[in-house]
């Protein structure tokens, strides 16, 4: 079974599973004991991988040459490096996104909110061959300044990126997008971004509180090291 059909195709899950229990039923026999080392026992890749739930979830917005803008959603997405500013997008080959963004070598990348989170759902489930999701889900675009693919207003940020990089791994390219621009929603402060919170297969969400600027910073570690420990700094 595909490692990233766990995370990313939570309604391949039970397909996958059904086929390879018909095709190998030797292999539904009894898990092997698992390999104790220290306080670590040997886990599944997949089992393992859950823990890092909440993740973040960001949209991607694309555009080919024809047709219209289309948004999908991923949790496997990083800022990479500075100087130019860049994100990364890891984005699995059969989707339509990885099609418009290899044809226009652009994209945006939005932060939502549970103000639109039944929307994401819609965009994170369904396919821009099947669906104008801009269109099914009302979401409004906004023309971008330096790009061709369009901001959606409703999120906290978007930021317009150009593509530097696209590394293939396995299943998926992970496309790194100089930042051209960025924009910020006048309400983004008070709009609650959306995680993920379910271990496998991406099918619960949820809105996470971002800390109030107070609570960011627990009290004692404002203070230096060396006067939280006493000694003398250097
Ligand atoms: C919470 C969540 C996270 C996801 N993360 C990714 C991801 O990181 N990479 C990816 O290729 N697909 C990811 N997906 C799946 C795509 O968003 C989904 O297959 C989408 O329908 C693709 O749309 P498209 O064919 O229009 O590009 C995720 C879906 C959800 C709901």
């Amino acid at each position: 079974m595909q490692f990233a059909n766990r995370f990313h195709g939570g309604l391949m899950i039970p397909l996958c599973m059904a086929a390879l229990s018909a095709a190998a039923p030797a292999l539904a026999a009894e898990p092997a004991a698992a390999e104790k080392n220290g306080s670590q026992k040997s886990a599944p890749t997949w089992q393992a991988f859950g823990y890092r739930i909440p993740e973040e979830i960001v949209m991607v917005v694309s555009q080919g040459s024809n047709g219209p803008a289309n948004i999908m959603v991923a949790g496997w997405f990083m800022p990479a490096g500075g100087a130019p500013d860049s994100l990364a997008v890891a984005i699995a080959k059969e989707r339509h996104t990885h099609k418009l963004i290899m044809e226009t070598r652009q994209f945006v990348i939005a932060f939502p909110g549970e103000n639109i989170e039944k929307e994401m759902i819609f965009c994170g489930t369904k396919s821009g061959r099947d669906f104008d999701k801009f269109k099914e889900t009302k979401l409004t675009a906004r023309p971008s300044k330096k790009v061709k693919p369009p901001l959606i207003d409703e999120c906290i940020v978007n930021f317009e990126c150009e593509m530097t990089h696209a590394v293939e791994v396995g299943t998926h390219t992970i496309f790194v997008g100089k930042i051209v621009n960025a924009w910020e929603h006048e309400n983004a402060k008070s709009i609650r971004k959306l995680y993920t919170l379910g271990g496998l297969g991406g099918r619960n969400y949820g809105a996470w509180p971002i800390p109030a600027k107070d609570e960011a910073v627990p009290e004692k570690t404002k203070e230096k090291p060396a006067q939280a420990s006493g000694k003398k700094s250097e």
